[in-house]
């Protein structure tokens, strides 16, 4: 079938777009373009053009898996087509439904008139792809919304409603009813009442304001500053509004272009377009096929309204599910609701959700201090103490009272899913839906596959993930599933190179310039030191007496003297940092003191340590971790550790995740820097054999 297909009606000639699934602007689709207005454009019985999409939407903008390949020669490029296509002295108009995102907005820009059915989402996203609107948008979204707005949205990438755009003037009407006929009339209406062709790239209302405030660009830059940290392409994208007004509009899509070649190619955009394919792939399980039945959720329970079943609960009834909370005592569920309460009403203070929204969704919570609430629920999610014999009488319980094909899954993060499976009689039921703190509000869900756990069980928890807006990835059982044993690492080397002679303020600096929103000593301070404090106490007396932690060398001694201090972090006031106004971190001498006195105490000799060494010896046990953890089936693929590790854990998306990032280093850096790790301290440093193999063989992650 071809990729465009001309339909008439009367003077009217309607092209649509036929690219499934999202009518991408492929080579096929660009030349159907081409040859169809080449068709249409001398045909004297053709008075107006509509151009429109087929199936789902408009169209998703470019195809994104054709960048960086050449073109077949003579296929127009997006940018000089869509030039082309405005300059048609008949009247061209977009019909669009369903979404017009990117190069499919720029086409549409392009049109004369924009005509939008209801539920239709539009914006210019390609900065979350790590390059800028090439095709023209930086150039005649300005002209057309105003360059305030344009702003906004370019350096945001967010997609707007078809409410919000006909507002910004983005589009001209919205279409109650067939928006294909409505864009015929127009079209019909602007030919026969000879209404010359409206052109985005030659209207200039939008940019008067802009030219009238010198300092505006600087402002912009300075408010965007602390989102756009590290990345290029955000820059480029006001520079290339900046140009609009400047130059006129030839020479700023010159301008633009230029800007679009330098990041097209560059880590930052390829990082960025393997988070974007990762974050689809990882809903893909090899042994689960499409037709794999999944169980319609419509009701859950939640066991346990604590920290984190009270934002579980919110992330069901935020997807619109109902659900039931049930608590020990009738105190301890009284706390948990009013915790949500205030959650959502903090929300609603920052004006973020309105009052209505937060009244739908408390309605839907359910609150009861008994097990028979849910009953009859689709889904029950355990999160309860993280305490075995707890948990196993909690499934034993909810075996006997949960209907027949209710899924049991269980929150826990370091216990094991089998032998929790095991206290059922329904094993194959149960799965681990390990969500992250603050539940509400993470993305990532970590679904761990029981031994047991059927093709359906699985199955229908990585779509719930979908329609509770979470990136699911599919993990095995092991000791803190991909995540936390990869954060373990990350952690415990971070704590050695303190004991070595770094500070905490150096680790977390490095680790910040590196991308991530705070370093190890910051989160450890935000979440508590306590609870580590509280495990390693607990792992300590699990072990017979002179056995030690476990580890070849124990982590946690400084951090241990923090506590018996009453040093938990940011709700003490202090930490491995000192607080004055609860969560500004201040460095502390007395934490420095402390950090030489226990060194001292332990034999440890205090040392220069470089910022590489820090960056290294946090990150390159951490990939190596990951390879461990490929190797054991325990991921399915490199690119599910990344999204672990960039939903979960804020590794910046512009490095693509930790397994991407290890490609762009080199392995063979990486092997290296770890066998001289191993020297020096020890074997727990040993290079992987994933990562020794893809060594020897010249591959990377990506080559797996
Ligand atoms: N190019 C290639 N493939 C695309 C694509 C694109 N622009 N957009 C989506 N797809 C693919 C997805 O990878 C997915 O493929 P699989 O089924 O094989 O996994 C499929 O289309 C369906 O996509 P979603 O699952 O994302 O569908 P959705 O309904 O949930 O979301 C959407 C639809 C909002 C359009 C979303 O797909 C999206 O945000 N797409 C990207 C939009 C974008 O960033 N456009 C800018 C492109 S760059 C550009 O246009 C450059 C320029 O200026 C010249
Ligand atoms: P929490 O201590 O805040 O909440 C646990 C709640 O469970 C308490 O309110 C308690 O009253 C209730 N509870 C205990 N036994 C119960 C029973 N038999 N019936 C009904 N309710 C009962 O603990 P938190 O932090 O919410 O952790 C819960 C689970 O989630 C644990 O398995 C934990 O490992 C896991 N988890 C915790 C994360 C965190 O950051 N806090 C992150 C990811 C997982």
């Amino acid at each position: 079938m071809s990729a465009t297909q001309i339909e008439r009606r009367g003077p009217v000639a309607v092209v649509r777009l036929v690219n499934p699934p999202v009518n991408g602007l492929g080579s096929a689709v660009r030349s159907g373009l081409e040859a169809a207005f080449n068709q249409l454009l001398p045909d004297d019985s053709v008075a107006g053009i509509v151009i429109t999409g087929d199936g789902r939407m408009f169209s998703a903008g470019a195809d994104i898996r054709e960048f960086g390949r050449t073109p077949p020669p003579g296929v127009p490029n997006l940018p000089e087509l869509i030039d082309w296509l405005e300059e048609s002295s008949k009247p061209v108009v977009a019909a669009i439904h369903g979404v017009a995102a990117g190069g499919g907005l720029e086409l549409a820009l392009g049109c004369h008139y924009r005509i939008v059915a209801p539920k239709t989402r539009l914006g210019l996203p390609e900065v979350t792809l790590g390059i800028l609107p090439g095709a023209g948008g930086t150039q005649r979204l300005p002209r057309v919304a105003g360059v305030e707005a344009a702003l906004e949205l370019i350096v945001s990438g967010r997609l707007v409603s078809e409410r919000e755009a006909l507002k910004l003037g983005i589009v001209d009407q919205v279409a109650e009813g067939d928006v294909v006929a409505a864009a015929v009339a127009k079209a019909a209406e602007l030919a026969a009442t000879g209404t010359p062709p409206r052109r985005s790239s030659e209207r200039d209302e939008g940019l008067a304001a802009a030219r009238a405030d010198p300092g505006l660009f600087d402002r912009f830059r300075r408010s965007m500053a602390k989102r756009a940290r590290g990345m290029n392409a955000p820059y480029a994208c006001v520079r290339c509004i900046e140009a609009a007004v400047r130059l006129p509009f030839a020479e700023g899509r010159h301008f633009e272009h230029q800007e679009f070649r330098k990041l097209v190619g560059a880590v930052e955009a390829q990082a960025m377009r393997h988070a974007f394919f990762a974050e689809r792939e990882v809903a893909k399980i090899p042994d689960l096929p499409d037709s794999t039945p999944t169980r319609p959720i419509a009701a859950a329970g939640v066991i346990g309204c604590g920290t984190m079943g009270g934002g579980i609960a919110m992330v069901f009834a935020n997807a619109g599910i109902p659900v039931t909370v049930v608590e020990s005592d009738a105190g301890a569920l009284d706390a948990g609701l009013e915790k949500i309460r205030a959650n959502y009403q903090a929300t609603v203070d920052k004006g973020r959700l309105a009052q209505d929204a937060m009244d739908e969704r408390m309605a839907l919570i359910a609150g009861a201090t008994g097990f028979d609430a849910v009953a009859d629920a689709d889904i029950v999610v355990e999160a309860v103490f993280e305490e075995m014999p707890v948990k196993k009488q909690v499934f034993g319980i909810l075996d006997r009272t949960c209907r027949p094909g209710a899924i049991l899954a269980t929150n826990t993060s370091t216990l094991d899913v089998d032998e929790i499976a095991a206290a059922t009689g329904r094993p194959e039921s149960v799965i681990g839906t390990h969500f992250f703190s603050p539940a509400n509000v993470m993305r990532l869900l970590e679904v761990v596959r029981g031994a047991k756990s059927s093709p359906e069980t699985v199955a229908t928890a990585m779509a719930l993930s979908k329609t509770l807006g979470k990136i699911g990835v599919l993990v095995g059982v092991c000791d803190g599933f991909v995540g936390n044993r990869m954060l373990h690492q990350y952690l415990r080397e971070a704590a050695f190179l303190v004991e070595e002679g770094a500070l905490p303020q150096d680790v977390d600096r490095v680790i910040y310039d590196f991308g991530f929103p705070m370093g190890p000593f910051a989160m450890s301070d935000l979440a508590g030191n306590d609870i580590g404090w509280r495990i390693r106490k607990a792992k300590m007396a699990e072990r017979p007496a002179g056995t030690g932690s476990g580890d070849e060398r124990y982590s946690g001694t400084i951090s241990d003297r923090l506590c018996e201090r009453g040093r938990f972090g940011q709700k003490t006031g202090a930490g491995w940092y000192r607080y004055e106004d609860g969560r500004t971190p201040l460095p502390d001498p007395e934490v420095e003191s402390l950090i030489v006195e226990t060194s001292k105490a332990l034999g440890i000799g205090q040392r220069p340590v470089s910022d590489r060494e820090i960056l290294e010896r946090c990150l390159y046990p951490l990939v190596n971790e990951g390879a461990r953890i490929l190797d054991e089936g325990i991921a399915l693929r490199s690119s599910d550790i990344d999204m672990v590790w960039i939903h979960g854990y804020g590794f910046p998306r512009y490095r693509g995740g930790p397994m991407f990032w290890a490609d762009t280093v080199g392995l063979d850096a990486i092997a290296a820097a770890m066998r001289g790790f191993q020297a020096v301290h020890g074997d727990w440093m040993a290079p992987a054999p994933l990562l020794e193999k893809l060594v020897a063989e010249g591959k990377g992650f990506k080559d797996l």
